[in-house]
């Protein structure tokens, strides 16, 4: 029998320029281009096997609480999940052109209070590992593309370092492709992980009404600037620009976000408060910026030679909070460490 069993790593992404937005919801075809960097320490590991021994598709997700490879490890997977997994199974079988039912089988080193089947490293992972699995020889963009059909910003995670992702008008030009590897600049994101009592708006459900914000024409009219702005601070190493664009790129799209109907508050009062922090810390000198994607935890964005500092001022201010450090890292890549 052929093995048809493939395991892949990839990393989340953080967001400088945000997608908030779909012209194409199937597709999922952005509003807007979008520009983010890998993360070192949010990775998912995902195992893919096809075989005729199936008699339907299969998906578990791994907690990582202990080393254990027991069931218990399970993580509670919502319906709407499975189904998208599937559905993207789907999709790889017919283009593969192969009946074979899987097992996927993925764990993330991160924490995942939700399951993450719609995250950017669960659908970047997914993405190479059952491409390789079903037998496909995909170039880079051509797993782009397909990545971008699981969850949008998984297109992100598959090239390396700091990554464009282009709007495209259809299907085959709206890929990501790698701006700059991830040894080009010593970056740090710091994600501050703050609990929420708010209920969770996937980021799917919470685009879906963008168009319903009186702010989001004009959010897509500053876009381009921005993402001008983004490229440039990366080409000269400009850190408080990139920093600065990166800070008013998140505040315009949580006040899309808020001005939605129905409207979603992401943040929480702690959001808020580490911001206020955040901004103290910088007019004191330390050169230290904030992102806040769709959930109330802060990313702090500082380059490596500060990163002690930061900590430093973290631990001082919020000594109970658990972070996570992320540098810059490749994209997605395969691995023989399979999960089962
Ligand atoms: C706020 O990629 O999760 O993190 O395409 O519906 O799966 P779907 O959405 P998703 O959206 C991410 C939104 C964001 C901003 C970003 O990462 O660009």
């Amino acid at each position: 029998m052929k093995i048809m069993k493939s395991t892949a790593i990839a990393p989340a992404n953080i967001a400088f320029i945000k997608y908030w937005g779909k012209k194409d919801e199937e597709l999922r075809l952005p509003l807007n281009s979008s520009i983010s960097m890998n993360l070192s320490n949010c990775l998912t590991t995902t195992t893919v096997e096809f075989s005729d021994k199936y008699t339907e598709d299969q998906f578990i997700l791994l907690s990582n609480n202990d080393r254990k490879k027991t069931l218990e490890r399970n993580i509670a997977i919502s319906e709407n999940e499975t189904k998208r997994v599937i559905k993207y199974l789907n999709r790889i079988r017919n283009i593969a052109k192969i009946k074979e039912f899987a097992k996927v089988v993925s764990e993330n080193n991160f924490p995942s209070s939700s399951g993450m089947a719609s995250s950017a490293s669960g659908f970047a992972a997914l993405t190479l590992a059952a491409a390789v699995a079903a037998g496909l020889t995909l170039s880079e963009k051509e797993l782009t593309i397909l990545a971008r059909v699981g969850s949008g910003s998984a297109c992100r995670s598959i090239p390396d370092g700091f990554v464009e992702w282009k709007y495209g008008k259809e299907n085959s030009s709206s890929y990501a492709y790698s701006l700059y590897p991830s040894s080009y600049w010593d970056l740090r994101d710091i994600i501050l992980l703050v609990n929420s009592d708010n209920k969770k708006v996937s980021s799917t459900t919470g685009m879906e009404n963008v168009w319903t914000s009186n702010l989001m024409e004009k959010r897509l009219k500053e876009i381009p600037n921005r993402l001008d702005k983004i490229k440039l601070a990366l080409k000269e190493k400009n850190f408080p620009l990139l920093g600065l664009t990166c800070e008013q790129d998140c505040l315009s799209m949580h006040k899309v976000a808020n001005t939605q109907k129905p409207a979603i508050f992401y943040w929480t009062n702690k959001t808020e408060e580490i911001i206020k922090k955040v901004k103290s810390w910088r007019s004191a000198g330390l050169e230290v910026y904030f992102t806040v994607d769709a959930g109330p935890n802060v990313h702090l964005l500082c380059q490596g030679k500060d990163e002690r500092k930061v900590i430093e001022k973290l631990n001082e201010s919020y000594s109970g909070l658990k972070y996570i450090i992320n540098k810059p890292t490749s994209g997605v890549k395969l691995t023989d460490k399979h999960l089962f």
